[in-house]
């Protein structure tokens, strides 16, 4: 069966990467969640997806330049205001925390290629290490020395590279930097590639799977997961199809 991760939480229906978005993926049943992690000031590993807080909190500047008791005093549901109420950035620790009273997976994306945030793939693996939260987190980025880099230090934890232009014979590539999937973009994701990796024993997560066409595509692909904004409509998608 497909599965269905929910992306940035369910970010077509709440607040981007905040727990009423998570929250939401949980309560219609998605198998797992796509989050986005920065380093705050002080180093604090945080869900944010933008270097910047402009787009989704009532703050501005840059996130590398706050600290962790500033970000925290943000309202982080300003592309939904007044229809959810107030929201706060959550910590990665905090989301881990979730996640163990659950059995969802969790693709943890580094953002972590305008800024490198020197640090944050240690960050990470201790704190997935501390949750004891190995085997449901994969660690994906555009950035590829940095999977590398989670590999070497993290063998046990999942990587994927993810990426937005055709790659040739990326079950290929990705086995080369130790990743165990591929996340790439859905323009990069045509019938034949996925056909080839699922061949090939590589699961493959497309992004960012919003239209219902799409979905019936991946699903009846028999695709590994898809990543959308929309878990409660890909959920009804996936019924309706009954595939398994
Ligand atoms: O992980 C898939 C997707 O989230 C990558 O792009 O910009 O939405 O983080 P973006
Ligand atoms: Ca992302």
């Amino acid at each position: 069966m497909t599965l269905i991760f929910a992306h940035r939480g369910s970010a077509g229906t709440h607040p981007e990467n905040t727990m009423s978005a998570f929250n939401e993926a949980a309560r219609v049943g998605a198998e797992g969640i796509e989050t986005d992690v920065q380093l705050s000031k002080d180093g604090a590993v945080v869900i944010i997806h933008d270097e910047k807080l402009d787009r989704t909190t009532n703050a501005s500047g840059y996130v590398k330049d706050r600290t962790l008791q500033e970000l925290k005093t943000f309202h982080a549901s300003f592309g939904f205001k007044g229809k959810w109420g107030k929201e706060k950035i959550p910590t990665l620790e905090e989301l881990l925390i979730w996640l163990n009273r659950n059995q969802m997976w969790c693709n943890i994306e580094l953002k972590n290629t305008f800024f490198l945030y020197p640090g944050l793939e240690e960050k990470v693996i201790q704190l997935v290490r501390a949750y004891k939260m190995e085997e449901r987190i994969i660690i994906s980025s555009f950035n590829h020395y940095s999977l590398v880099n989670c590999h070497q230090l993290a063998p046990e934890v999942q990587t994927a590279p993810l990426y937005r232009d055709g790659l040739y014979m990326p079950w290929v590539y990705a086995k080369a930097i130790g990743a165990s999937a591929i996340h790439p973009s859905i323009r990069a994701a045509p019938d034949i590639i996925i056909q080839a990796c699922l061949r090939m024993g590589m699961p493959v997560r497309p992004y960012t799977i919003n239209k219902t066409d799409e979905m019936k595509r991946l699903f009846e692909l028999g695709c590994s997961a898809i990543i959308t904004d929309y878990p409660k409509e890909a959920i009804r998608v996936r019924k309706g199809l009954q595939v398994n």
